[in-house]
Parts: structure tokens; sequence; C-alpha cells
């Protein structure tokens, strides 16, 4: 960085909300502008702080046992998409686990908000995490809430071109694995062990993904929600504690039924399935995403179907005029 003054500026970036970044670090520009595209700013307790400096306690309950929610909010064009449906799902989490909500939803809102702008993100992802804080110690009890408070994290990931996606163009593959998760599925917490097992299990076989099954029926992809589709029907796994619920399927759904598509909301097997004409998930990074292969069964043509590839544009205009 040149000059005098610096206007890139970590400093701003830094920044308080609303107030001039503080004089010592506009002065201090040299080393660390040098750093500045490299490193995000980041949110911890209260504070946006420069990823590398941001910390969180070896006794945070999130890393010893898991005892954390988080959600993942899509941002198109610098804008969040569905932020009111990722609110309401992580003040139900909480409840769920009996955390308080270490800030209201305005203010969460304004957090994402400045993150997308401090790290100046056209397209990508806000990941929120709260976990039970950290009491001190280990102990497989609750702490108090009086004396422990939550701990809140935020960073930005940037994703140019997300919605452009060439996986939509081809479709991806998945195979299918035993659902061996915990049985509140609904509740959405940082317990990924296993998602990512499948993940990696996918991967191994040469597949992009893979959908779990449970006493013979598909509960749902690792991070995200699935769907056959026969003579124009979409088939997906009804409500309940066996899965989450999305808040990309919630919005899927409303703009199927909108456009007059038919929708099932019950268990389908992986038999069922490799019969379907098509099949997508969704979620909020991969939005409507289409399935050409599951294990080693082609659906259809083994390119991505009618439906989802309309359910997909339908979903991005939608979303993309909705966003805020
Ligand atoms: N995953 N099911 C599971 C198990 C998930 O982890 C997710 C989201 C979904 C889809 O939910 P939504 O439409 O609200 O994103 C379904 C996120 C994207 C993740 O873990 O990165």
């Amino acid at each position: 960085m040149q000059g005098a003054f610096c206007t890139c500026s970590i400093a701003a970036r830094l920044s308080p909300i609303g107030l001039d970044p503080p004089l010592y670090l506009a002065e201090y520009h040299g080393e660390l502008c040098q750093e500045e595209s490299m490193s995000r700013i980041v949110y911890v307790n209260g504070e946006y702080l420069l990823e590398e400096e941001a910390k969180v306690s070896i006794f945070d309950r999130g890393f010893l046992m898991a005892d954390g929610v988080y959600e993942v909010t899509s941002v198109l064009g610098g804008k969040l998409l569905d932020f009111a449906g990722h609110a309401a799902r992580l003040q139900r989490s909480l409840s769920e686990l009996e955390m308080a909500a270490p800030v209201d939803m305005d203010e969460l809102l304004s957090i994402h908000r400045e993150l997308v702008t401090r790290n100046g993100i056209t397209d990508g992802m806000i990941y929120l995490q709260i976990t039970r804080g950290n009491p001190g110690d280990r102990d497989f009890t609750f702490p108090d809430p009086a004396t422990t408070p939550s701990t809140i994290v935020l960073f930005s990931q940037s994703k140019p071109g997300l919605a452009e996606n060439p996986a939509a163009k081809q479709g991806i593959k998945v195979i299918s694995i035993e659902d061996i998760r915990w049985g509140r599925r609904d509740i959405k917490t940082v317990q990924l062990l296993y998602p990512s097992m499948g993940k990696m299990m996918a991967k191994k076989a040469g597949a992009d993904d893979a959908w779990m099954v449970e006493d013979g029926h598909v509960t749902e992809g690792t991070s995200n929600n699935a769907y056959i589709v026969k003579n124009g029907k979409i088939i997906t796994r009804h409500l309940g504690n066996e899965i989450l619920h999305g808040i990309t399927r919630a919005a899927v759904l409303r703009f199927a039924k909108e456009a007059q598509m038919v929708v099932e909301e019950r268990p389908f097997t992986i038999a069922e399935a490799k019969q379907a004409d098509e099949a997508f998930i969704t979620s909020a990074s991969a939005f409507v995403m289409p399935v050409v292969q599951i294990d080693d069964a082609k659906l259809g043509t083994g390119k991505p179907g009618p439906v989802a590839t309309r359910l997909r544009e339908i979903y991005l205009d939608e979303s993309r005029k909705a966003a805020i």
C-alpha cells in the first residue's frame, strides 16, 4: 500500500459499527495491508477481529462436547438469502437445547451484513455458530447460563459465482449409506462427524455425496435434503426429528406448489429412488442440485431432469428478488 493514507483498509474493516477506524490502526497500515487479501474479518463475542486474532477457549463446550448449533446463510449479489428462515431455525435449535441467544435477531442481521461488507463478499456464505460457552473446565452437566455466557462466532466464506456452479449443469452422483446419526437431526448442531465421514465414503467411491438410509428409507443427504421425481411428482421425506428442516426445502416446496407441481412428503426407499425419473438435493449452499446417479443406477437420461432444472431457476430467481 502506497502513500500516507491507507484507505483500503484493515482499520476500517475492524472498526466498531458506525465509528471511524481507531487511529493506531489507521497509522499501522504497512504490514497489515500486505496481509489484507489473505485475512478475513470475523466476529467473535461482540468484536470484529482478523481471523488470526480470533480465539475461543479450549474449555469451550463447542470444542469439548459438540455442544453448539449453527446456521449457514448464502449471499448472492452481496445480499442474504432467506435470513428470516435461518434466524427462526436458529432460535428453535437454541430453545430445544435450552441455550440462550447471545444477541437478538436484529443484531444478528447487522452482524451478517457487516461481515458481507467488511469482507467484500459478493457471492458466498456467512457461517454462524453458537455454543454453550466456556465454563472453565470439562464437565458433562450444563453450566449455569448466568455465569457462563454462550460463545458466538461468525465468519464469511467467499465463493464467487456460487450460483453458476458447473455441477448443476451435469448433475451429481450419490451413494447410499446407513444413517447412524443421533435422533434429533431437526436441531442444527455442530455434531458433523458422521456427515463428514459420509462425504469421505462418497469421495472414495468416486461420488459427490451420500444419501443416508434408516429403516430402509432415505432420510437426507449428508448436508442437504433429498428428493426424487416420478411421473412429474416431487417426493421428499416428511418433516420430523429424523431430518433437518431445510430452509431451502421449505422455499423450494412452496415455489413448486405455486408452479402447480405435485409434492408428496413421505418416506421413500433407495430402490424407489433408483427407479425415479430424476432426483435432486437442496441446501443453502447448493440451492437445487440435480442428482443423476444413485449407487450404480443412472437416473433417466443420466442428465439433470426438467423438474430439478426448473426448480433451480425458480429458486434462484425468487430468492435473489427477496434477498436482503
Ligand atoms: N447444511 N440436511 C442437513 C443434514 C444439512 O446439514 C443441511 C444444511 C440441510 C439443508 O438445510 P438448508 O436448506 O437450511 O441449508 C439438510 C449446511 C448447508 C451445511 O452444513 O453447510
